[in-house]
């Protein structure tokens, strides 16, 4: 089955005792389907609380309008009591047996403010806060006027300091590097997202790989650069160097000094 990204499709509903059936299983057990798996999945379900699976969103899984698809899982709006949330559903073909690594590190960011809120999980479920993101390029363009300035430092200073946070806790995220899918904005906001790919192991690089991509490598860093008229990318280069040696409160203090985000 194909999945890609489209047009949202119209939104459609499905309770619980619906899900064994196609097209929802295909979601559920995605890619393979299995009747038996999607029987373990429900039972997981209602152990969430979740009444209802809402297909709407910006990727599809057949016909189904979803939020999102990655390589461990499916992410599908989901209806529990009042509440709208994100629901991460593992993939069957995931290379994991189980999501509580990711809802370990999720939970640990979340402490520290980062990441959207983990509210419950089960073997293969991670029931969230629904965000509506939008790629940052995409926040860029629509920034304009006389208070474009100010809103990309506030944002890019807020991002900035979540991955300082991660750093100070010895957390890396593992994917900030091509930060395109994994920072992302909602309600004018900032998000850190995924972390399936974080360890304790590594040494952190989330402030080095963040700003690499934000004002170096990236596709955005043209446009970035211009918004906060940073010039000297050499210099910026040397900093993110000192930074990954020390990981200190000063070197990191330098890098927002050049890019004009002391006082922000
Ligand atoms: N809390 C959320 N709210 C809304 N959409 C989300 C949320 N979490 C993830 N998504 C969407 O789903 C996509 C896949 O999620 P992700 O966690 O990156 O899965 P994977 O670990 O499989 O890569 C994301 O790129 C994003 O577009
Ligand atoms: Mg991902």
């Amino acid at each position: 089955m194909e999945s890609e990204k489209s047009r949202p499709t119209s939104s459609e509903r499905a309770r619980l005792d619906l899900l064994t059936k196609t097209p929802y299983i295909q979601v559920l057990t995605y890619p393979r389907m299995s009747l038996k798996e999607a029987k373990v999945r429900i039972r997981q379900l209602r152990t969430l609380g979740v009444d209802e699976l809402v297909f709407e969103g910006p990727a599809r899984v057949g016909r189904l309008g979803i939020l999102g698809l990655g390589t461990v899982g499916v992410v599908v709006k989901a209806k529990s009591g009042d509440g709208l949330y994100a629901l991460k559903v593992r993939r069957t073909d995931a290379n994991r047996p189980n999501m509580d690594a990711e809802v370990e590190l999720s939970s640990t960011a979340n402490r520290l403010g980062v990441g959207p809120r983990v509210l419950a999980h089960t073997r293969d479920m991670v029931l969230m806060e629904l965000l509506d993101p939008q790629e940052l390029s995409e926040w860029l363009r629509g920034v304009k006027g006389e208070g474009r300035r100010a809103a990309v430092r506030e944002l890019i200073h807020s991002l900035l300091n979540q991955c300082r946070t991660l750093d100070i806790m010895g957390i890396d995220h593992g994917e900030l590097s091509n930060l395109r899918k994994h920072a992302v904005v909602s309600g004018g906001k900032p998000w850190i997202i995924d972390f399936e790919s974080a360890s304790r192991g590594r040494r952190p690089r989330n402030v080095t790989s963040a700003a690499q991509y934000l004002f170096v490598g990236g596709a955005v860093s043209p446009a970035l650069r211009r918004a906060l008229g940073v010039r000297d990318t050499e210099k910026l280069k040397a900093l993110l160097a000192e930074y990954k040696k020390e990981l200190s409160d000063y070197a990191y203090s330098k890098i927002l000094e050049s890019l004009k985000l002391s006082n922000s």
